[in-house]
C-alpha cells in the first residue's frame, strides 16, 4: 500500500521535465565537442542544402559525394545538430580516423571505437581516406550492416561515386550504404553561391 504524495504527479512531472532538459543539454555539448571546431557555429536554419533539409533531423540516413569543398562536412555538421536536437545522441568520426582506430583493434581491441557500432547516428566525413585490410572491411559492413538492420542512421560524406566505394570497400557496402540513404545526394562545388 503505497500513500501517494497529493503533489506526487506534479513533482515528477517537473523532475522529469528537468531531466529531459539537462540530458538535452549534456547531449547538445557532447556533440559541439565531438564537431570538428571549423563547423561549430554552422547554423541549420540558413546553410542546408536544400536536398540535404528533406532528409536532415528526420532520422533518416544521409550519404553526400562531391569533390572536395563542395560543403559536405558542413551539411553533415548541420545534419548532425538537427537529429541532436530530436533527442538522437551522435558520435562523429573522421574516416581516417575511425579506419586508423579499426585497423589498431585488429591487434588491440582496446581501441574498438563501439560507439561507430552502437550510437542511434553515426558520422563517418570523407569516407574512402583510410587505408583498409580485410579486417577493416569486415568491420565496415558489420557498422553499415548493422545500421540498415537495426535501424540506426549514418551521415556520411565521401569524394568517390558509387561505384568507386564499391572498388575500395566492396559492391556489399556501396550497395547497403545506397539502400540506407535512399540514394547518394551529390553538391556541386561552390553551390551556396548560386
Ligand atoms: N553552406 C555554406 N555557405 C557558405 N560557405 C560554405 C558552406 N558550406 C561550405 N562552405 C565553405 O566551404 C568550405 C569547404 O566546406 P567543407 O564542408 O569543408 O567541404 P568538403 O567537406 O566537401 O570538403 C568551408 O570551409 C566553408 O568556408
Ligand atoms: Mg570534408
Amino acid at each position: 500500500m503505497t500513500a501517494a504524495h497529493p503533489h506526487r504527479a506534479q513533482i515528477d512531472a517537473a523532475y522529469l521535465d528537468e531531466w529531459h532538459a539537462l540530458h538535452a543539454e549534456y547531449r547538445a555539448n557532447h556533440l559541439e565537442r565531438q564537431l570538428p571546431k571549423r563547423y561549430r557555429l554552422a547554423d541549420p536554419e540558413t546553410q542546408l542544402h536544400p536536398l540535404v533539409r528533406a532528409a536532415a533531423g528526420k532520422g533518416r540516413s544521409i550519404v553526400l559525394t562531391g569533390p572536395s569543398g563542395s560543403g559536405k562536412s558542413h551539411q553533415l555538421a548541420l545534419a548532425a545538430k538537427l537529429e541532436d536536437a530530436a533527442g538522437r545522441s551522435v558520435a562523429w568520426f573522421d574516416a581516417i580516423d575511425l579506419i586508423d582506430r579499426l585497423r589498431t583493434a585488429e591487434r588491440d581491441p582496446e581501441a574498438m571505437p563501439h560507439a561507430a557500432f552502437a550510437s542511434p547516428v553515426v558520422v563517418i566525413d570523407d569516407l574512402g581516406k583510410g587505408r583498409v585490410n580485410p579486417f577493416v572491411l569486415e568491420k565496415v559492413f558489420k557498422l553499415v550492416n548493422g545500421a540498415y538492420m537495426d535501424e540506426r542512421i549514418l551521415l556520411v560524406s565521401t569524394e568517390l561515386s558509387l561505384q568507386e566505394l564499391a572498388q575500395v570497400y566492396g559492391a556489399a557496402i556501396a550497395r547497403r550504404l545506397a539502400d540506407l540513404a535512399e540514394g547518394i545526394t551529390r553538391l556541386d562545388a561552390g553551390w551556396w553561391k548560386r
